[in-house]
């Protein structure tokens, strides 16, 4: 069977920077170790007044177009994920495809557009619509454009503001890709679920709390799907572990609890035995309550060993880096994750070809989805022509009086949004939002 997956990404990030701990927390009247050390964050990046969804996806697909040397007749499909969509019908991948149009010859009116809405899984269900779309062989030998844009903002005072974030990150999924193969099997937790939602609002309503646990629960849930269609995961399967990162804390619970699963029954919880006991079994307990008090005891003693902490290091903390600097993207967020690990294990010269990556997603409301990818070939050649350091460094860092203005300017609500306020940053050979059309339309344009 031909292989289909991910052949190459690019990132843009939002041109702003906020520091949290040294910015953001002060002005709050918080302890900056909530951040750096609960959250696991250091910065967020915001669009300039001149940036947006449209700008921040378009920029990114168009690196890619022109790293990989493709025009639009190379590409059958943009689909475009994203919880921050402006429109109701008009699906922002026309305004992307309409961005590229100007500086490229040809034009994309044979490519399927579309535009995914499932909360932050959305990324991960454009990228398994564009591998069916090419293993059912409807491409015509062409590409898809996967791109996750999001500007990730709550309103002004919500908990979830210190993981606000903004970026986009463009896949060219195609067949004999260079950067990793998708696996068919996928696992999939799935529920009506109340903890995160929009209802026709651009700030999302948040129970923080609640959001945390089903998170975790849906994951959980992913996590023996998958094990159904394939086979019970051991921690050494998997080279790296990209999930979905809203805050890196978030992802450390995770890790947490996926290790207590992965390590029941292995030899590693008969190595961990004399030093925490084994694991709590749900027939020894007479009330639910009971053992889940239990397991979590053994969890936090489970995370003190040098056998958690190395797996974790190697396997967890590489995925984090970029997202501690960015804060959440939403739907391009477990793909930040994937790019962050692949970008560490390049630095550190490791040989990952034909190494497993396990991949959990997940959006609110809510579904997560876990599959496995095998590293190509072409990887490192792939991660080695990326410029994220440099994206990331060019940043403008705001003071938070800046930022409340920046919060205004990307307020849909008109009375909040500070249309006066200047640009922090210069474009450069990239596109830019230029204003409104007669129909309330949305206008870009590219400045050389
Ligand atoms: N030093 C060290 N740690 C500190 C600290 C300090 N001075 N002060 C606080 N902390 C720790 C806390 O103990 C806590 O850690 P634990 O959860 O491990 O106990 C952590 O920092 C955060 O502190 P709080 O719980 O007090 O923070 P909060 O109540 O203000 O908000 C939140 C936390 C509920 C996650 C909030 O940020 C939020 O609502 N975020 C948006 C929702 C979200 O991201 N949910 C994640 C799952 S849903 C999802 O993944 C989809 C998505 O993308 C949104």
């Amino acid at each position: 069977m031909t292989s289909v997956g991910i052949d190459a990404v690019e990132i843009r990030t939002g041109k702003l920077r906020l520091d949290l701990p040294e910015t953001f927390a002060p002005a709050q009247g918080d302890d900056p170790g909530k951040y750096t050390k609960g959250l696991g964050l250091t910065a967020s990046s915001f669009p300039d007044v001149y940036e947006d969804i449209v700008t921040m996806g378009a920029n990114a697909a168009h690196e890619l177009m022109e790293r990989k040397g493709l025009e639009p007749e190379d590409i059958g499909r943009i689909d475009v994920a994203t919880e921050s969509a402006f429109d109701n019908s008009k699906p922002v991948s026309t305004y992307i495809a309409g961005c590229l149009e100007q500086v490229y010859d040809g034009d994309f009116h044979h490519a399927n557009k579309g535009e995914r809405k499932f909360a932050c899984i959305s990324g991960t269900q454009s990228l398994d619509d564009a591998y069916n779309w090419i293993r059912a062989g409807r491409n015509r030998g062409r590409a898809a454009l996967v791109i996750a844009t999001d500007t990730a903002l709550y309103a002004r005072d919500d908990p979830g503001e210190a993981t606000q974030g903004a970026g986009a990150v463009a896949l060219l999924v195609t067949e004999d890709p260079d950067l990793v193969e998708l696996s068919t099997e996928q696992g999939y937790g799935s529920a009506d679920e109340t903890d995160f939602l929009k209802p026709q609002q651009q700030f999302p309503s948040v129970d923080g709390k609640r959001s945390v646990q089903v998170y975790l629960a849906r994951m959980r849930e992913a996590i023996e799907d998958f094990e159904s269609v394939t086979e019970t995961i051991h921690p050494d399967d998997y080279v790296l572990g990209p999930f979905h990162t809203p805050f890196p804390g978030m992802v450390r619970k995770a890790a947490a609890l996926a290790f207590r699963h992965f390590s029941r029954d292995t030899e590693i919880e008969e190595a961990l035995a004399d030093e925490i006991g084994r694991q709590p079994r749900r027939e020894a307990f007479d009330s639910e309550e009971a053992f889940r008090e239990a397991a979590a005891d053994y969890t936090d003693d489970l995370t003190d060993t040098d056998t958690y902490q190395s797996w974790y290091a190697e396997t967890v903390e590489p995925t984090l880096t970029i997202s501690r600097e960015v804060g959440n993207w939403y739907t391009g967020s477990v793909h930040v994750a994937r790019l962050s690990g692949l970008k560490a294990a390049y630095e550190d010269d490791a040989d990952l070809t034909g190494e497993r990556l396990l991949v959990g997603s997940y959006g609110s409301g809510a579904q997560a989805e876990v599959h496995a990818e095998t590293v190509q070939s072409g990887w490192e050649e792939e991660i080695e022509a990326l410029d994220v350091d440099e994206q990331l460094d060019a940043r403008y860092e705001l003071t938070f009086e800046e930022y409340e203005d920046v919060h205004d300017v990307h307020n849909h609500d008109e009375d909040a949004g500070a249309s006066d306020t200047d640009q922090f940053t210069s474009p450069e050979a990239e596109f830019v939002f230029d204003g409104w059309g007669r129909m309330g339309e949305r206008k870009y344009t590219y400045v050389e």
